[in-house]
């Protein structure tokens, strides 16, 4: 019998498989120099501390070798607040995602320079590691810290903290699991607190903006900005 199944490729629809077919994306791939000092953590460290994205649900008992709480990290940059938390942390789990191949060079090299050993690394879009690799209910916490403002209106709709996102994370939240955004950007603070404030699953820790949690650190680049008199707004979210 000829193959009739339209070609949904060709025809620019997504495969049956593929659920819902993302165009917009929170993150543009930028081209970046790794160093070599990078170059070489990610020889040494990369096979430990590197998971594959394999798009099947996570084991976080083989992935991180122990029990602990699990919280994920979306977008770490260059990971200095990540390894701090880490390390301010040493019971938890860390599962950290970034798109940018200089940043997850730049935490390899602080995991090994600092010694850290519960911090796991995706190099891959969180928001399909949440699609496909992170079953409800089995995250303790979500950190998400200076995300892209993308200042621009037009641009706005690539922001990461929107209602389907919000939703998602907090369906993978524990019951008394958190979520803590922060950001520097005032309007994409509001509409920080708009949509998790809206998100029924979700109860705010505070009136309104949060105060900053001991663990999370003042960056080198937060500490400028607050030295020209910039404001930064933490949000702590619980699920209920
Ligand atoms: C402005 S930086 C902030 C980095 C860091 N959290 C900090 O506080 O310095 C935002 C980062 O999020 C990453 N990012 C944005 N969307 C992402 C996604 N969907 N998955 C993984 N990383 C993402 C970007 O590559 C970028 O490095």
């Amino acid at each position: 019998m000829a193959d009739t199944a339209p070609n949904t490729a060709a025809a620019g629809q997504a495969p049956a498989d593929v659920a819902h077919p993302r165009t917009i994306r929170s993150f543009v791939r930028r081209t970046g120099r790794v160093t070599t000092g990078q170059a070489k953590a990610f020889e040494e460290l990369g096979p430990k501390f590197v998971l594959p994205y394999t798009g099947q649900p996570l084991d976080p008992q083989t992935a991180f070798g122990r029990p602990g709480k699990l919280i994920l990290e979306i977008g770490f940059g260059m990971g200095e607040a990540t390894a701090h938390i880490a390390r301010v942390r040493p019971d938890d789990n860390f599962l950290c995602c970034e798109v940018h191949e200089p940043g997850v060079g730049a935490l390899l090299k602080r995991i090994g320079e600092q010694d850290i050993h519960n911090i796991r690394i995706l190099q891959h879009d969180a928001v399909e590691v949440i699609d496909f690799m992170l079953p409800e209910g089995m995250l303790d916490g979500v950190h998400i810290f200076f995300p892209d403002p993308w200042h621009k209106k037009k641009h706005n709709k690539r922001r990461l903290i929107q209602s389907p996102l919000v939703a998602k994370l907090a369906s993978r939240l524990k019951q008394g699991g958190y979520i803590h955004c922060a950001t520097d950007w005032e309007p994409y603070a509001e509409q920080m607190l708009e949509v998790l404030g809206a998100e029924a699953q979700l109860a705010n820790t505070a009136e309104g903006y949060a105060p900053k949690p001991d663990y999370r650190p003042l960056t080198k680049f937060e500490n400028r900005g607050l030295k020209l008199g910039h404001g930064v707004w933490d949000l702590v979210f619980v699920k209920r």
